[in-house]
């Protein structure tokens, strides 16, 4: 009854609500369910019985209740194993139908959010990098050592955890940050999702967690794409974030890996990283590091983000954008910003600081060096001293958020240098070019991009 009253109550709110075809189609659903699997059996059983029923023969006098097949056939036969009458076939159909019907019900609730409009109710205009909740996200628990099981697509919602949990006890947590674009001729892409999937593989052996394998995080990734279809911008307005996470969930109160884990995708559409600034003006933070040699500053652990929040906060009060990180040996070398990479250009060469074991290997930043390359400028990944960067011609900062940003001015020691931006530049041309084949309007020859189809 309450089952009923949900199902009528439910298109009864999407008709309000203005979605009229799919309140229309669900009213038929649960018309349909009603009359196969409440009313039908309801009369069915209250029918007056035939042969193999048995009710009949116990209203018939038979003493003994109706065998079941030897064989462990479900169907009830009577007393001297004879066969089904008419009412008992009818009434196996039924139930056979019914639970046909809650198959069907059950995959018609896969999510997609197009039943309810290409496009979500969101100001597409006004996104920057907060979180937009979207309707679904993806969920996926791994027990006992073994591998992740199959995961499912739920609303989105908070997780509940124990306060034990390793994730919440000592930072056993990872996470991955990529993009859904929605292209000029509606086609859904992501960029290098598999580079994820492994980066996180990477962590995991750092970090002693069960990982995902390749395909699962992938599957998991297009799977969220397509429930929350209605939550990717229209082109050129941003891009559909997604948010793989992977966390330890069992309860250890020593220092030790989980032996239960939790791999979660939530989604958010987003536009720029820093809204409001098309150019960084970056501070030099030389008293906190963000990563020491042989820690985690090369994986995408939640523990490499928590000691960045201060000196970033006290930049953002003093005016900057971002901090800029020294290695924590020498504090002479640069080494990356707060969530992203960062490039320098002097004549033809470009310059980026070598992956040394503390520096995040971000996507971009090897799709840069590559399409860099491909445009004839030299690119190299090495020590880069502070003071080379002083001397630099353009300075720009790259990664999932924000995509190939120019950066204006880096500050040090109370002393500001700055650097060409605008339209002719180097680093416009490498977004231009990145961009082009993130969103499907230059051809991409080097099969980043990945197509999600429904
Ligand atoms: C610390 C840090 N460095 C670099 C990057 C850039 O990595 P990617 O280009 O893979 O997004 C990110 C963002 O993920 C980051 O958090």
């Amino acid at each position: 009854m309450i089952c009923c009253l949900y199902e009528y109550a439910l298109p009864l709110a999407c008709y309000r609500t203005g979605s009229i075809y799919f309140a229309t189609a669900r009213a038929i659903c649960c018309c349909y369910e009603a009359i196969c699997c409440h009313l039908l059996p309801l009369l069915l059983l209250s029918f007056p019985m035939g042969n193999g029923d048995p009710r009949g023969e116990r209203r018939r006098g038979a003493k003994s209740a109706p065998l079941k097949n030897p064989r462990g056939d479900p169907r009830p036969r009577d007393s001297r194993g004879r066969g089904w009458g008419r009412v008992d076939t009818l009434h196996y159909l039924c139930r056979i139908y019914s639970s046909v019907y809650r198959m069907q019900k059950s995959s018609e609730s896969i999510p997609h959010s197009n039943e309810v409009g290409k496009y979500a109710d969101v100001n597409w205009d006004e996104l920057g990098f907060s979180l937009t909740p979207t309707d679904y996200m993806y969920m996926a628990q791994s027990k006992e050592g073994l591998n992740f099981a199959q995961g499912t697509l739920t609303p989105f919602r908070n997780i509940e955890l124990s306060p034990c949990s390793t994730v919440l006890q000592y930072g056993q947590g990872l996470f991955e940050g990529l993009k859904a674009y929605r292209t000029a001729d509606d086609r859904i892409l992501l960029f290098r999702p598999e580079e994820n999937a492994l980066r996180m593989k990477k962590g995991a052996d750092r970090m002693c967690m069960q990982a995902p394998s390749v395909e699962q995080f992938v599957d998991a990734v297009k799977q969220t794409v397509l429930a929350n279809k209605r939550w990717i911008p229209p082109p050129g307005k941003g891009a559909l974030y997604l948010r793989p996470m992977l966390m330890g969930s069992s309860s250890h109160l020593g220092v030790q890996a989980a032996t239960e884990y939790i791999f979660l995708v939530f989604a958010s559409p987003v536009g720029s990283y820093h809204k409001g600034e098309a150019t960084l003006n970056l501070l030099v933070e030389n008293k906190f590091h963000r990563a020491i040699p042989s820690g985690t500053g090369d994986i995408k652990a939640v523990v490499n983000y928590s000691p960045t929040v201060k000196p970033l906060a006290q930049a953002k009060a003093k005016g900057f954008s971002d901090v800029l990180f020294l290695d924590s040996v020498t504090g002479k070398y640069i080494e990356e910003v707060s969530a992203c990479n960062i490039f320098m250009l002097k004549g033809n060469v470009i310059s980026t600081p070598a992956t040394n074991g503390n520096i995040l290997s971000g996507i971009t930043r090897k799709s840069i060096i590559e399409l860099a390359k491909n445009s004839g400028y030299k690119a190299e990944e090495r020590a880069i001293p502070v003071d080379d960067v002083f001397d630099a011609d353009e300075v720009f900062c790259t990664g999932t958020g924000v995509v190939v940003t120019p950066v204006s001015s880096i500050t040090y020691q109370d002393k500001r240098y700055e650097y060409k931006t605008g339209k002719d530049t180097v680093s416009q041309q490498l977004r231009a070019a990145l961009t082009g084949i993130q969103t499907g309007s230059i051809e991409d020859k080097k099969g980043w991009t990945v197509e999600i189809r429904s």
